[in-house]
């Protein structure tokens, strides 16, 4: 029988590995939930997935994605209205019958001190806890795809880099690694109830970041650390809104403060290979920084 897992946010950068990993496998039929049908094109061609509108801001558009749906990954942007958006979707998870949800977290979530995103994820695991659906949590550490994502334009651009970090070091994972221990949770036994910290192979500085994208892309990468005070003047000016500037600052200055330094083996456990290191990273997307 076929078991039909809705992926949320599909499109995006976590998603659309979710579901290119998810359409390969045996008995899995995926429904690709995007926000716009345009955008979801290209996943219409991949093996037994199908693609449906959602709205999250609007409950009339989840019916139809949530119906005959098994099990969910659970996905919202980083937005202020990701409690909102997730609690609606938990909500019409219950009443369509769903029977796991596996959620798209952050790492530590669950620790002290919180960070703003951490407290917010948090409060949508309890939230999921609370359901009485079952459950899998996966909470990621930072995206090596934030580099190719975000830091590609001004590497580009002059070659540099920005960032308040300092010399601190982050566990970074490449979201292929997420996906590979989505497509476990998703297709395997045993994983409810469990909370999954994911991180990659090694912590690394951005001086260490720019030293590996230099040798990646055979040209001059640097880390310029910035004073987290023009930090703040430059998010601002690109018009970020206020909230999404704390958040990127009560991040960096975790990092600077090696919180989110730790590494966990759970990718080998659960995906049965090693992580990628961010060296197999920058040479897989070196083609983004130049
Ligand atoms: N980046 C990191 O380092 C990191 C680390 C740990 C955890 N996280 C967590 O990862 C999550 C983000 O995952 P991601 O990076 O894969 O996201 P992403 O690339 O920003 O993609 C977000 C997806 O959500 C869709 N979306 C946005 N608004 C929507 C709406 N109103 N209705 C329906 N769909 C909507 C987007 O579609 P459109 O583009 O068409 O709007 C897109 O497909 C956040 O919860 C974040 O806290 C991120």
């Amino acid at each position: 029988m076929h078991n039909t897992i809705l992926v949320t946010g599909a499109t995006g950068t976590v998603g659309r590995e979710v579901v290119i990993q998810l359409s390969i496998i045996d008995g899995v039929r995926v429904r690709a939930g995007v926000h716009s049908i345009i955008k979801g094109e290209n996943l219409k061609r991949l093996p037994d997935v199908e693609v449906v509108e959602m709205d999250f801001r609007n409950r009339d558009s989840l019916h139809a994605a949530f119906t005959h749906v098994d099990k969910v990954f659970l996905i919202t942007p980083f937005s202020d209205e990701q409690v909102a958006m997730a609690k609606t979707l938990i909500d019409e998870a219950k009443a369509a019958g769903v029977k796991h949800i596996v959620k798209l977290s952050v790492i530590k979530a669950d620790a002290v001190p919180e960070t703003m995103i951490g407290r917010w994820h948090r409060e949508v695991e309890k939230y999921i806890e609370d359901s009485g659906i079952a459950y899998t949590f996966l909470r990621p550490s930072s995206f090596m795809q934030n580099y190719s994502n975000y830091d590609a334009a001004s590497i580009k651009r002059d070659g540099r880099f920005y960032h308040a970090t300092g010399s601190g070091k982050v566990s970074c994972i490449d979201v292929r690694d997420i996906a590979a221990v989505a497509v476990e949770v998703l297709t395997g036994a045993g994983h409810e109830g469990k909370a999954y910290e994911l991180t990659g192979p090694e912590a690394l500085s951005n001086q260490e970041v720019a030293d590996m994208l230099s040798g990646a892309t055979g040209r001059q990468v640097a880390f310029v650390d910035v004073p987290e005070e023009a930090a703040r003047n430059s998010m601002l000016q690109q018009h970020m809104p206020e909230w999404m500037v704390d958040a990127m600052l009560e991040l960096e200055q975790a990092y600077k403060q090696n919180r989110f330094s730790e590494t966990t083996d759970t990718v080998g456990q659960l995906a049965g290979r090693p992580p990628h290191s961010f060296r197999q990273f920058a040479q897989d997307y070196r083609e983004c920084f130049i």
